[in-house]
């Protein structure tokens, strides 16, 4: 193997990766929530359209959901966006922290209760393919 043939192949490699990231990860390709954290999935995925659930919806507001803690903390008006839900909660419960399940229940269904609007039944959020 001669390295210096290979690193040319590397860089288109890399540059490849950093170009297509970005828009992999960017929220307006998100149409549904099914996190890996999850070790075993019992339900289909949960339909969520992020940018045209958010449009519709009139959330402005990325803090909204992508709350930011700090010591136990809220600290007002900052977003956490970009960083996973499960990233912060673990699948069971840690103090005031609920575990993953419950706390996307608790913020998705928690809203739509509060404005009334939006499915609150399991099968019109984990729709069947
Ligand atoms: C407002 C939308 C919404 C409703 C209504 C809802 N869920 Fe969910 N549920 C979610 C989201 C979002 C997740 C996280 C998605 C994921 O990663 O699978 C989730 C995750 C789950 C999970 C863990 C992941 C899995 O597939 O095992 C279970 C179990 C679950 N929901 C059951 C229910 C049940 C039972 C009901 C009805 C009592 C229900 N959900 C109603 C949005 C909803
Ligand atoms: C109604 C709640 C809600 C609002 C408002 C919202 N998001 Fe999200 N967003 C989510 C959820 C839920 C996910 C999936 C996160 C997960 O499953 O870990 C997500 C994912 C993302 C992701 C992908 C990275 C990740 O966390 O997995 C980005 C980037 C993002 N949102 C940015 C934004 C920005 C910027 C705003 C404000 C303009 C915003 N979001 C507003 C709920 C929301
Ligand atoms: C930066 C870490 C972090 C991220 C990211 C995060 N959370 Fe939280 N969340 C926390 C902490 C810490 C608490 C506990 C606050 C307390 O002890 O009162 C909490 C509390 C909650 C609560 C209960 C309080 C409330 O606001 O109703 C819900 C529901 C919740 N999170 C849902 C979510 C969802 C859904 C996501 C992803 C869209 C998310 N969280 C992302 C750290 C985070
Ligand atoms: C802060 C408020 C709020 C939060 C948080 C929220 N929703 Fe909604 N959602 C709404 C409202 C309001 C509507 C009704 C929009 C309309 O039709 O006018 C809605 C509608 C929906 C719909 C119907 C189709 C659509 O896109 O309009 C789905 C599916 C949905 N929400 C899923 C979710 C899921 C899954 C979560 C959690 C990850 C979530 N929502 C979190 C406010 C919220």
């Amino acid at each position: 193997m001669n390295v210096k043939r290979i690193v040319p192949h590397l860089i288109v490699v890399l540059l490849v990766a950093f170009v297509w990231l970005p828009t992999a990860l960017s929220q307006d390709d998100i149409v549904e929530l099914k996190s890996d954290a999850f070790m075993k999935h019992t339900r289909p995925a949960a339909v969520f359209m992020h940018d045209a659930h958010n449009e519709k919806a009139g959330l402005e507001d990325c803090f909204r959901c992508h709350h930011l803690y700090e010591d136990g903390k809220l600290v007002p008006e900052e977003d956490s966006a970009g960083t996973a839900c499960a990233d912060c909660h673990a699948l069971k419960k840690q103090g005031g922290q609920p575990g993953l399940m419950t706390a996307y229940h608790k913020q998705c269904k928690g809203c739509h209760v509060e404005q009334d609007k939006g499915p609150l039944a399991c099968g019109q959020c984990h729709v069947k393919d």
